[in-house]
């Protein structure tokens, strides 16, 4: 395999460009940051029009990955791993394999896991190759559902923010995408008492979600902007610009889409208009809080208080923000800075919450 150091990246650790022609594999592993100890990130196989894009999507979804554990105090840096699924000679296990032997190559600064695109049986196949690898079948298990949970407590800060209570009942609430974890959150919000309104791409899905939580199924390109009060991006990423901030009828978005806005000046647009947005990378972070049981070797029982502790890290954000005046996006950003600033000066811990790990 030939392996080259992409060099466009300042912001980066490392990142690693991986060749095999003999099975068509074409590998990205970008560490964004271990300042707070290994890089986790999944590791996301998807057809690219050019290898340029994946590079960016490697690097971008990466740095995100650092936000994102910073902010949910974790002890994990940023990373992320993406493979061209689309190259002429293409064979899936064998790349898989390459896969791991370019990981392997790091040592353990980076930790691949499940991601878009791929399964437990393909963290199988890069296990085979490099211990540094979660997301197996025996592991902690999907971390849909701990996404999911996340993202109602986000939602229950958010309410007791705008409207003085954090219940959730007669809120109307719309969600776009009802996957893995859209449809673990529309049940939890139904059984919350919430009122839904569902859409997904596919509409035999959609209507499944539906059926079994008494929403209403709306057309995909209008469920972000119906007239309800939160509205849930939990399908791909870049669903809010700038143009569709402006018709938006919610007073929130709170949802599970890694990278939802197309831009960072959406924040500032959705802050112009009054419109509570909790930054993606807080709200989801159920998912890589659930993955610290094989990662950090946390328990159940901590991974659950993980969850849990995503409120008060919203209510935390929206009161700065409100003080300050400032958009959630920005405060969040600031937190996270702020914790790596810590974790990078020496003779100071990054802030309360860390953790041993044994991967450090
Ligand atoms: P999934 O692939 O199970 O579900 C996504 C759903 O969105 C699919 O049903 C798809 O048909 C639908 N969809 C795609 N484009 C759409 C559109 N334009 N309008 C309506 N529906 C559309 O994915 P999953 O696991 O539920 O993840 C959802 C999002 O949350 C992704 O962006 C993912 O990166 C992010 N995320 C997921 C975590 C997890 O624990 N699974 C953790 C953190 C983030």
């Amino acid at each position: 395999m030939e392996v080259t150091e992409y060099r466009g990246a300042p912001g980066h650790e490392q990142v690693l460009v991986g060749e095999d022609p003999a099975c068509g594999y074409v590998g990205i592993v970008a560490v964004h940051s271990t300042a707070l100890g290994p890089a986790v990130g999944g590791t996301r196989l998807w057809s690219y029009p050019t290898r340029q894009a994946a590079v960016d999507d490697a690097l971008r979804l990466s740095r995100a990955m650092t936000l994102k554990c910073a902010v949910a105090g974790l002890p994990l840096g940023g990373g992320k791993s993406v493979i061209v699924a689309n190259t002429p000679a293409f064979r899936r296990d064998d790349a898989l394999r390459a896969h791991g032997r370019l990981i392997e190559r790091l040592g353990g600064r980076y930790v691949a896991g499940e991601d878009v695109g791929t399964t437990p049986d393909d963290m199988e196949r890069i296990r085979e190759e490099t211990v540094h690898v979660g997301g197996l079948a025996a592991g902690a298990g999907d971390p849909s559902p701990y996404t999911a949970q996340g993202v109602v407590r986000a939602m229950q800060a958010t309410a007791a923010q705008l409207w003085g209570s954090d219940d959730l009942a007669g809120r109307r609430v719309a969600i776009q995408g009802c996957g893995s974890v859209g449809g673990h959150l529309a049940r939890l919000l139904a059984a919350a008492g919430a009122e839904l309104v569902v859409a997904d791409v596919d509409d035999a899905r959609a209507r499944r979600v539906a059926d079994a939580c008494g929403a209403r199924v709306m057309a995909p390109e209008e469920v972000l902007t119906s007239d309800v009060d939160i509205v849930s991006p939990c399908a791909l990423g870049g669903a809010l610009d700038e143009e569709t901030v402006a018709r938006l009828r919610a007073r929130a978005v709170v949802g599970a889409a890694n990278e939802q806005l197309r831009g960072e000046s959406v924040a500032e647009r959705l802050h112009e208009r009054g419109i509570v947005y909790v930054p993606d990378f807080v709200a989801n972070a159920g998912g890589v809080i659930s993955g610290a049981q094989d990662l950090c070797g946390w328990t159940p029982g901590e991974v659950r208080e993980g969850v849990e502790r995503i409120s008060d890290t919203v209510r935390a954000i929206l009161a700065a923000a409100a003080a300050e005046e400032r958009s959630p996006h920005h405060v969040a950003l600031a937190l996270a800075e702020e914790r790596l600033r810590r974790a990078a000066r020496p003779g100071t811990s990054p802030g309360p919450e860390r953790q041993t790990t044994s991967m450090e």
